[in-house]
């Protein structure tokens, strides 16, 4: 085997703890070396189950440690940036989860860093990694639908929202953190910009959210800037199981994301319908984070730009900080790409 990243984890969390146990089993590209959490104990014992050699309460020593070419950030999204800035400063380059950070200013800031250190920066939109999201895209883009017209995504989450999360200040809320899958989709498998959005949401099960500024369900409808439609339902509630799906509808057909039982595909078109089986042993989307470390750590190995960079998320960002505007407000929103 050829040369391995070093990758040291950053945030052992709910999160962390997944993408630790796919780089330690899943990546053969990369070896993860080091793990950090302001929980030192925490890092200590994921380190201990996978066997990593060092565990850090601080992401300043986890990135001045021997071995560590590059930082997977999996902490809280509100203190994404101090983190990004802290590996940028020591030269590691860096996979960061979504959203790189929770407003336009501090996305630039991290973008600019990263820069500035010369380091690459990648963001963790995992989807697009995702082999059947990466089928969708080529039979799009393989123009077999014709050009799309209507977009249709769902993101429904088993799990109650962790203690941690519950704050939108922490988490970004319910558009900037699950929301920011959706519409990153959209103009990915869209080939096209959100200019408009009109969401509408609820606090239904969880009335303590309300309380927050949240809405534990809602629906985006979105306006791109080449005529398409689009919507994008998203919820905390799905008891039965997490649940995406995605279509896009074009005159020619409709290419399908993710059916029951979870995962797989589907293709719609002239040549009638079939369907892309997946075993439902896989979970959804560990496929994915495993795609995307390997091409993270095959962009860096090969001094390659990486494919999904900081400026994904902003754009990303950009809707979903109009889609929170437009539930407080209840009117439709224009996004605005510009920080302020
Ligand atoms: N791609 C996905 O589908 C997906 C799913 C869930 C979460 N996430 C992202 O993963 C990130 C983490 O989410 P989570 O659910 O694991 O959160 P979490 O609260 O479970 O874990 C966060 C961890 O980060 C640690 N931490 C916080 N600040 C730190 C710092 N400055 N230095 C070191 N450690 C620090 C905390 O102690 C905690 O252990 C978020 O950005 C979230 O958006 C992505």
């Amino acid at each position: 085997m050829g040369a391995r990243l070093g990758i040291g984890l950053i945030g052992a969390g709910r999160m962390g703890s997944t993408h630790a146990r796919i780089l330690a089993r899943a990546v053969p590209e990369a070896r993860l070396v080091a793990i950090a959490d302001l929980d030192h104990a925490a890092a200590g014992r994921l380190a201990e189950e996978l066997e990593v050699e060092a565990a850090f309460g601080s992401p300043e020593e986890l990135v001045a440690a021997p071995g560590v070419d590059a930082v997977l950030v999996a902490v809280s999204s509100r203190h994404h940036l101090d983190v990004v800035r802290i590996a940028a400063a020591a030269g590691r380059h860096i996979l960061c989860e979504k959203p790189l950070a929770l407003t336009i200013e501090e996305t630039d800031a991290a973008i600019a860093a990263a820069e500035a250190a010369g380091v690459r920066l990648q963001v963790g939109f995992m989807r697009r990694f995702d082999p059947d999201y990466l089928r969708a895209k080529e039979r799009l883009a393989g123009g077999a639908l014709g050009r799309p017209t209507l977009f249709m995504s769902r993101q429904f989450d088993t799990d109650p929202i962790p203690d941690t999360f519950r704050d939108p200040l922490v988490s970004g809320g319910i558009m900037v953190d699950m929301g920011i899958h959706e519409f990153d989709l959209a103009r990915w498998l869209m080939d096209d910009e959100v200019v408009e959005v009109h969401a509408f949401g609820e606090a239904v099960i969880d009335e303590e959210l309300g309380h927050l500024g949240d809405v534990d369900n809602a629906v985006v409808n979105l306006r791109f800037a080449g005529g398409a439609v689009g919507s994008v339902e998203l919820s905390r509630n799905a008891s039965y199981g997490e649940d995406v799906r995605t279509e896009v509808l074009g005159p020619s057909g409709s290419v399908f994301v993710g059916l029951l039982p979870l995962g797989g595909g589907a293709f719609a078109g002239p040549a009638g319908f079939s369907i892309d089986t997946l075993p439902t042993s896989e979970p959804r989307f560990g496929r994915a984070l495993a795609e995307q470390a390997r091409a993270f750590a095959r962009a860096i190995l090969e001094g390659r730009p990486v494919e999904v960079g900081g400026s994904e998320s902003r754009s990303a960002l950009a809707i979903a900080l109009a889609a929170r505007r437009s539930l407080e407000t209840g009117e439709p929103v224009r996004v605005v790409t510009l920080a302020g």
